[in-house]
């Protein structure tokens, strides 16, 4: 089908549909139907939330994470939409679809990333945790299947943006992520004793899920972005950096051998990175929101502070590590976010399970799927004796 353009309609699914990311790629969808087609969607549960997108938007499969909530949603919705779980449903929605978007939270969403990519599908991948998990099974699955990776992440999206001013990696000097800083930039180490949930989820600038903020406010999530930076650009460590800059407007920039500069400027509204994705190489030809440069009248930056946000170091410290470093820290850092949220780990003790589970890191490599799967249990069991002996009812 072509669209007004010339461009052809793509077949769009959705994983991770009830989320932030997710329900912000609906509205992008929605918004240009002569772009693009929703044929799928998948989410953890059987919640009101999907059942209402499934009835809304009729895609042509509907998928949950188990099988025994498959009855309540064949229940729930006209018998012409096909709900299928697990395994078998992630295989058949990106049968069904052009361009999957994983936007499902944490290591959950390695099983989208690595099907669609090893079916040769754009994957226009908001779920950093995959990469950073399994990076180096996640790029054998592109080669292998051909699949092509566009950055949802608004950083990495912003990146992918300012790399096209070069002529490839040997005009590349630095590639620089930026960070809001999350909602502590300003607090002493002493008024960090006393982080609560609510502070942690109330971010300055951007409104995401409950884990991606709380890792915004660790600075875990810049620390995530280096790993998936590196993935996704094949960028060696040394050439990678984090800027704090308050204001969230630039989120990227790329410094060229000749000491160019090119930065990727935008409000904080992720439909810009999810429309990007979607459409690439085609931009929209809509934008949902704008940067008022002479209203705002200034931007700042500053270096990180990695003595008050040890998360960031840390992430630092399993990259260079390398093997299944990143992926145990990724399954810390879930287990030590989830037990902050439901009140048993206070904030600050976030980086010390991290460390505590980096510290006993065995050494291990990732040959294949089956190392990953066994690297992030070991380490989620390591974390929660950490989270037992640390946390709050100790
Ligand atoms: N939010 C942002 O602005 C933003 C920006 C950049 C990158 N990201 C990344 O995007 C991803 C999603 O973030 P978010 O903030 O949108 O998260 P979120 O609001 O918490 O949404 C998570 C989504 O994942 C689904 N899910 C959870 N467990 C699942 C499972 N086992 N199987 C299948 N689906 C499952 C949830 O379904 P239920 O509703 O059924 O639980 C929900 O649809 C994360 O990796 C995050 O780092 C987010």
């Amino acid at each position: 089908v072509s669209g007004p353009l010339g461009e052809t309609v793509r077949r769009v699914a959705i994983a991770g549909s009830t989320g932030s990311v997710g329900t912000q790629a609906l509205d992008v969808v929605e918004a240009c139907p002569d772009r693009f087609e929703l044929v799928a969607l998948l989410a953890g549960r059987a919640s009101e939330a999907l059942v209402r997108q499934a009835r809304a938007l009729r895609p042509r499969l509907v998928v949950v994470a188990k099988g025994d909530e498959v009855p309540v949603l064949r229940a729930a919705l006209p018998s012409s939409i096909e709900v299928l779980a697990g395994d078998e449903g992630i295989s058949a929605l990106v049968d069904v679809a052009e361009v999957v978007l994983n936007a499902v939270v944490g290591f959950a969403g390695l099983p989208v990333t690595l099907e669609a990519l090893g079916a040769g599908r754009r994957l226009a991948l908001a779920n950093k945790e995959s990469l950073v998990a399994a990076g180096p099974v996640v790029r054998r699955a592109r080669e292998r299947g051909g699949g092509e990776l566009v950055p949802v992440d608004s950083e990495h999206a912003a990146l992918h943006q300012c790399l096209r001013a070069g002529r490839g990696p040997q005009e590349v000097a630095r590639l620089v992520v930026t960070a809001s800083g999350g909602p502590f930039r300003n607090r002493s180490a002493a008024e960090l004793r006393d982080v609560r949930v609510q502070d942690a989820l109330a971010h300055p600038t951007w409104r995401m899920g409950a884990k991606i903020t709380v890792d915004s406010s660790t600075l875990m999530n810049k620390g995530l972005e280096l790993i998936e930076a590196h993935e996704l650009f094949d960028v060696p460590y040394e050439h990678l950096d984090v800027l704090v800059h308050p204001q969230s407007v630039i989120h990227a920039l790329v410094e060229f051998t000749d000491g160019a500069v090119i930065a990727q400027l935008a409000a904080a509204d992720m439909r810009l990175p999810i429309g990007y994705a979607l459409g690439w190489p085609e931009r929209l030809d809509r934008a949902f929101s704008r940067v008022d440069l002479a209203q705002l009248g200034r931007l700042d930056f500053e270096p990180p502070d990695r003595e008050r946000f040890r998360c960031l170091a840390l992430a630092e410290q399993a990259a260079r590590l390398g093997g299944s470093a990143p992926t145990w820290l990724n399954a810390a850092n879930e287990v030590a976010v989830a037990a902050f949220l439901e009140g048993r780990l206070s904030w600050l003790k976030i980086p010390a399970v991290v460390e505590e589970v980096l510290g006993r890191w065995d050494g291990g490599m990732l040959g294949g799927l089956d190392d990953v799967l066994e690297a992030d249990r070991t380490a989620r069991r390591h974390a929660a004796e950490a989270v037992a002996s640390l946390g709050e009812a100790a």
